[in-house]
């Protein structure tokens, strides 16, 4: 049966307990989440290439973890199907965190180009990196959770539905996938050279909802669609102080532009029992950008 809370009214945004895969978790909104899970009770396990940036930032995230929490890493690149496939087994396993009841897609990688002078190798990278590694691991851990998440769950029958195909999986389970107002939005305050970027984050709405039929009823998928936020990703791209970089978004209702604590309420909220009706759509944490300008 799909899943209705009925549980204590206090506990609904209650994540302690869970078990948390994070891609890019060594990044500034990756970090910033395994932060907040480890914080409020939930295991985690980050992700991403370098390994030293990750044992930094398991150190930093041990330090803020409440007790019992288990944070941990593994390396390699998110859009190898055989390294995601590894990453399933050992995360899940004894050695690992013991399961996945949450996973986070908070890698990517950004590079400004004109339109006229795109560079197709570097094209494909990003779509490697923003777009195909996300339905890797959403088919993965997806599948994952579909069969292994089933604690107190009632097998679907097929018949129950009348179209099509009906997933008969029970399996419950949260995604998240990390897309920006720039998947829905093209042209913004230094929104030029951003055909390749853009292109990957609309497809990661697509993608996003997509999942979420596939996967339903007791999988949801959803995005977050920050604005700009001055992460390591943005170094370079950004003014380095950070009042004139705020001055760029002054006409905005929120008067400043991102930081890395403003995805962390969001992704609490999409990875707990607060948001089980809540799927195929993205919370844009982006201080009123979308909607103002
Ligand atoms: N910052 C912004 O303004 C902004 C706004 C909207 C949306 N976003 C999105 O938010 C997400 C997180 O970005 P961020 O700003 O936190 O950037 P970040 O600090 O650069 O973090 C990105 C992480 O992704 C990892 N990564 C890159 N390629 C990878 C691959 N092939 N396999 C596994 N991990 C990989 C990086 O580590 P390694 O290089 O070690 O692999 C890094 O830890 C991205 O999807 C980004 O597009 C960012």
């Amino acid at each position: 049966m799909p899943k209705v809370y009925s549980g204590d009214l206090t506990k609904m945004f209650d994540i302690s307990g869970k078990k948390a895969m994070i891609f890019g978790g060594a990044g500034g909104f990756g970090k910033a989440i395994a932060e907040g899970y480890a914080a409020n009770g939930c295991s985690v396990c980050i992700s991403s290439r370098s390994e030293a940036k990750l044992q930094e930032a398991v150190k930093d995230i041990e330090k803020v973890a409440a007790p019992g929490v288990k944070v941990m890493y593994i390396a390699g690149d998110a859009a190898d199907e055989e390294f995601v496939k590894k990453a399933v087994e050992v995360v899940t396993g004894p050695d690992g965190i013991g399961g996945c009841d949450i996973l986070v897609n908070a890698q990517g990688i950004n590079k400004k180009m004109w339109s006229w002078e795109i560079d197709t190798d570097f094209f494909k990278k990003m779509l490697d990196t923003n777009i195909t590694s996300l339905m890797l691991t959403c088919k993965h851990f997806g599948n994952w959770m579909k069969s292994n998440n089933i604690e107190g769950a009632e097998k679907i029958e097929e018949s129950a539905f009348e179209h099509g195909k009906a997933n008969p999986n029970q399996g419950y389970g949260k995604i998240i996938n990390f897309g920006s107002v720039r998947g829905i939005r093209a042209v913004a305050n230094g929104g030029n050279g951003n055909v390749p970027y853009n292109t990957t984050k609309g497809a990661v709405e697509m993608l996003t909802k997509a999942y979420a039929a596939d996967l339903r009823p007791n999988i949801q998928v959803n995005a977050i669609g920050p604005t700009i936020t001055y992460t390591p990703m943005m170094v370079g791209l950004l003014p380095p102080d950070e009042k004139v970089r705020n001055g760029i978004a002054g006409a905005l209702p929120a008067q400043r532009i991102g930081y890395e604590i403003d995805v962390v309420g969001p992704a609490i909220f999409l990875g707990s029992a607060a948001s089980d009706m809540v799927t195929a759509t993205t919370i844009y944490p982006d201080g009123g950008l979308v909607a103002t300008s």
